[in-house]
């Protein structure tokens, strides 16, 4: 099976594809320096992003073959994209892989929880799959408190497997089991 991003609605968001219309939303949450505090080293600026996007949409469109995707998160009140989502299927497996980012302009309102959730969701139900994982760089509080509030356990630590600024930090590996996630919802 393919990984499709298909439109999910949310109380205040719709989780969907990219597509032309996004590229300023695009580069202004993907040149903001916050949102790569804990992320590999990049230099790129705003204009830098805009001038990529045409090729990473195409790159997200060639993806679906391979299984490998990225949500937008659209604001409805705005109508403004403010992150992404991204999502992966090992299939042998019935394994899931998560990453997510939002402009710092809309961190601490709850977005996060809501469209991730919503994401996990529909993995769990429309994936049959076994397990979610997602690695977070030591340091990133925001994201481990993000993966332990929607029911991730910590489950190891990849010792100094990340580089930056030259300084390595530890991955921290996260987990749910679907069967944890029926609990939860
Ligand atoms: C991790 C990240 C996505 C969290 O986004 P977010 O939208 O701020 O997350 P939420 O708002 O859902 O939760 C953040 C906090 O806001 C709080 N919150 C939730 N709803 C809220 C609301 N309506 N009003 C105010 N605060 C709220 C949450 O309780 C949470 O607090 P806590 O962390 O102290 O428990 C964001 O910080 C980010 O993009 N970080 C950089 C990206 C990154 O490092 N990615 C690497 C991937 S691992």
């Amino acid at each position: 099976m393919k990984v499709k991003i298909v439109d999910i609605e949310t109380e205040r968001l719709i989780l969907r594809k990219f597509n032309e219309a996004d590229a300023n939303d695009y580069a202004e949450f993907m040149s903001d320096k916050r949102m790569w505090e804990f992320q590999p080293d990049n230099n790129k600026t705003k204009k830098d992003y805009i001038n990529e996007f045409p090729k990473v949409l195409a790159e997200y469109r060639k993806r679906t073959k391979i299984g490998m995707q990225r949500y937008a998160i659209f604001l409805k009140s705005t109508q403004k994209v403010i992150g992404y989502v991204g999502v992966a299927v090992n299939w042998p497996n019935n394994l899931g892989r998560l990453s997510w980012a939002l402009n710092s302009k809309f961190w601490h309102k709850g977005y996060a929880t809501e469209g991730v959730s919503a994401i996990i969701n529909y993995m769990f139900n429309t994936y049959n799959l076994h397990r979610i994982e997602i690695n977070v760089w030591q340091g990133n509080e925001a994201s481990q408190n993000l993966a332990l509030r929607l029911g991730f356990k910590q489950e190891g630590v990849d010792r100094e497997a990340r580089r930056k600024n030259g300084k390595y930090l530890d991955s921290i590996n996260f987990g749910i089991l679907s069967s944890e996630w029926k609990v939860i919802k």
